[in-house]
């Protein structure tokens, strides 16, 4: 038998007042996942952490932790930790107190109590700031308070909403490395909110897009990346060309004066939206005996150390970026060719769905 997800969201929606924020969400998330929600600002992302934290309940769904319908249930009554977007502090409370707290309302024993919170501060690179007011902290050790809160708690499940969003770049990789090797250690079942894709892509087990309330697709980091569902998913995660392609009677697709073969099933005269990424084209002088060539006029570039990105408009004026990388010296100018393989355009969908 398949073990039991440890929570479920079935038909979730959610309105505030008239505005519908989450529309029909169904989710499944495993024992000792990181599932990652992505979405760009006021996609629903906070929404949908505060309801499987209890801090809203939905207008229509159900969820479920361990197998047991929750919805209802006041956030202190399942067992789930949450750390907020704006952290929400204690401020007359010290460090200690603030980490300490969710176990004192729980009776938990003053000598376990204080071994827990020791190592929670501990992994969160916090010792010697236990005496310390939130307001002699800086904004980055706040976070990590909020952190370290939440962590004590050893909830069923850890829901984290951009909780390095204070820190500057080089911490935050540090402690985004460390937060993912404790995750994995205490096998901790975490949802994990952010913008930031590239976050998300090195953290995540699994990567949910959202937009407007709507799930656009689930999948590992690489699924996401190289087989995106919905033109939003290609052109939101890393940078992408969306492309308009033609079905032809052979089976192959179209674009402009080109025709190339594709593994997708294709019907004649429908269009498509594909995605080609930059890191996967090449410019050249002339086209290129058995890949797809497209004649382009190189507009304006970017030297950026370990490759050059190149603004380049096709024939019928359509922009496009490409990545050359490891270009030493050599910067290309005037009329060229943008040449890839067939195989690395990825067919999303008809155009008219
Ligand atoms: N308490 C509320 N009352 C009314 N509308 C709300 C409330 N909270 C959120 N909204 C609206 O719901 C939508 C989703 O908001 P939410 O905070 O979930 O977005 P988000 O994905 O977390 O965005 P961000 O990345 O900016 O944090 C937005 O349109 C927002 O304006
Ligand atoms: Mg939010």
């Amino acid at each position: 038998m398949m073990a039991e997800s440890v929570l479920q969201l079935k038909g979730i929606n959610k309105y505030f007042g008239k505005n519908h924020v989450i529309k029909n969400v169904d989710l499944q998330i495993e024992k000792g996942e990181f599932v990652t929600f992505l979405g760009p600002s006021g996609c629903g992302k906070t929404t949908l952490l505060r309801m499987i934290a209890g801090f809203y309940e939905p207008d229509e769904g159900e969820i479920l932790l361990n197998g047991k319908r929750i919805e209802k249930i006041p956030p202190y009554g399942r067992n789930t930790a949450m750390v907020f977007q704006e952290y929400a502090l204690f401020p007359h409370m010290t460090v200690f107190d603030n980490v300490a707290y969710g176990l004192k309302v729980k009776k938990t024993a003053a000598a376990d109590l204080a071994k827990r919170v020791a190592a929670a501060l501990e992994l969160m690179q916090l010792q010697g700031m236990e005496r310390r007011f939130p307001n002699q902290l800086s904004g980055g050790q706040q976070q990590r308070v909020a952190v370290a809160r939440a962590l004590v708690m050893d909830p069923e499940v850890l829901l984290l909403d951009e909780p390095l969003s204070n820190l500057d770049a080089k911490l935050r990789e540090s402690v985004r490395v460390e937060l993912r090797e404790i995750q994995q250690k205490m096998g901790l079942s975490t949802i994990y909110v952010t913008h930031d894709q590239s976050e998300a892509l090195s953290m995540s087990d699994k990567i949910v897009v959202l937009k407007d309330g709507v799930i656009h697709q689930i999948g590992t980091a690489q699924e996401i990346y190289f087989e995106p569902k919905t033109p939003f998913v290609a052109d939101f995660i890393g940078t992408t060309n969306l492309l308009t392609l033609v079905g032809g009677d052979d089976g192959a697709v179209h674009y402009r004066d080109t025709s190339f073969p594709t593994n997708k099933e294709v019907h004649s005269g429908l269009s498509y939206s594909a995605s080609i990424r930059p890191e996967c084209i090449k410019l050249a002088p002339a086209p290129v005996e058995g890949k797809v060539s497209v004649p382009v006029h190189i507009e304006n570039r970017m030297f950026l150390g370990e490759k050059v990105r190149y603004f380049v408009k096709d024939k019928g004026n359509k922009p496009w970026i490409v990545d050359m990388f490891d270009p030493g010296r050599q910067i290309l100018d005037g009329d060229v060719y943008a040449v890839f393989p067939a195989e690395k355009v990825w067919v999303i969908q008809e155009e008219s769905v």
